[in-house]
């Protein structure tokens, strides 16, 4: 596509869609990538996580979480605020950003991903963000349903352990032991699991996505080789 078809489609830049498993560093990237191109983050896993929160702190058990209806989403009061170069989480009006990624969260946020409605009801946010382009998106569901015209698609994906290294890292273990390698690893692979084999909009690779192991690559080269794909495509 040229860059004058794309900028009548959006007129603030392409939609880059980049999606992968758990911890493979699909948010670190999709945040680099959009500053180098001016663009805005959607980090679409933090809505799922701010909405586990809120429904956890409102006493809302799983077992209910499959029958939660529009009307008591909307009482969670969830709110998606553009801030500066992606969008701010709140909960009931309080700010989320640091809670969301706590380890209780991470044990259930597939649980609640895997609802049909609670998906419907973040729908119109998340493609509201996209309306004018100039987005850099990362999820599960990104290129296949929520943007399958993106002019990019990406796919991220790394081996397991590595991909618990890094998680372990970011979370302050710069050495951790095998067990800790292992223990993490099947944690992120048990999310896979709920996330690939649920019904709705399931963990997926669209048909038209490049896949990037990013297992042996430098974090700074996965970004400029996503930077490069979407200047290509008019970004
Ligand atoms: O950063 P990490 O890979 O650990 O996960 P995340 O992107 O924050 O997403 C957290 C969870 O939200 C995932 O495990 C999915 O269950 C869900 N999710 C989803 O279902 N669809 C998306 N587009 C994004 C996240």
């Amino acid at each position: 596509m040229t860059e004058e078809t794309s900028a009548r489609r959006h007129p603030d830049g392409i939609i880059i869609a980049l999606d992968g498993p758990a911890g493979s560093g699909k948010s670190s990237t999709a945040r680099a990538v959009a500053r180098h191109l001016g663009y805005r983050h959607l980090d679409s896993g933090a809505f799922y996580r701010a909405i586990t929160l809120a429904a956890m702190q409102a006493g809302i058990p799983p077992d209910a979480w499959p029958s939660l209806a529009p009307e008591t989403l909307d009482r969670l009061d969830v709110h998606g605020r553009p801030s500066d170069e992606g969008y701010a989480l709140s909960v009931a009006g309080r700010e989320v950003s640091a809670e969301i990624r706590a380890p209780e969260v991470n044990a259930h946020v597939s649980r609640m991903a895997a609802v049909g409605a609670v998906r419907e009801w973040l729908m119109d946010a998340l493609r509201e963000a996209g309306a004018r382009g100039g987005l850099v998106a990362d999820g599960r569901d990104i290129g296949t349903v929520v943007f399958p015209d993106a002019e990019l698609k990406v796919f991220l994906v790394a081996d397991p352990d590595e991909r618990a290294r890094r998680r372990l890292r970011e979370h302050g273990l710069a050495e951790p032991d095998d067990e800790e390698v292992r223990g993490e690893a099947a944690r992120l692979q048990g999310r896979d699991e709920t996330d690939s084999t649920r019904a709705v909009a399931p963990l997926a690779r669209a048909p038209d996505a490049v896949t990037l192991d990013t297992t042996r690559l430098e974090f700074e080269a996965q970004v400029l080789e996503i930077v490069r794909l979407a200047k290509a495509r008019g970004g």
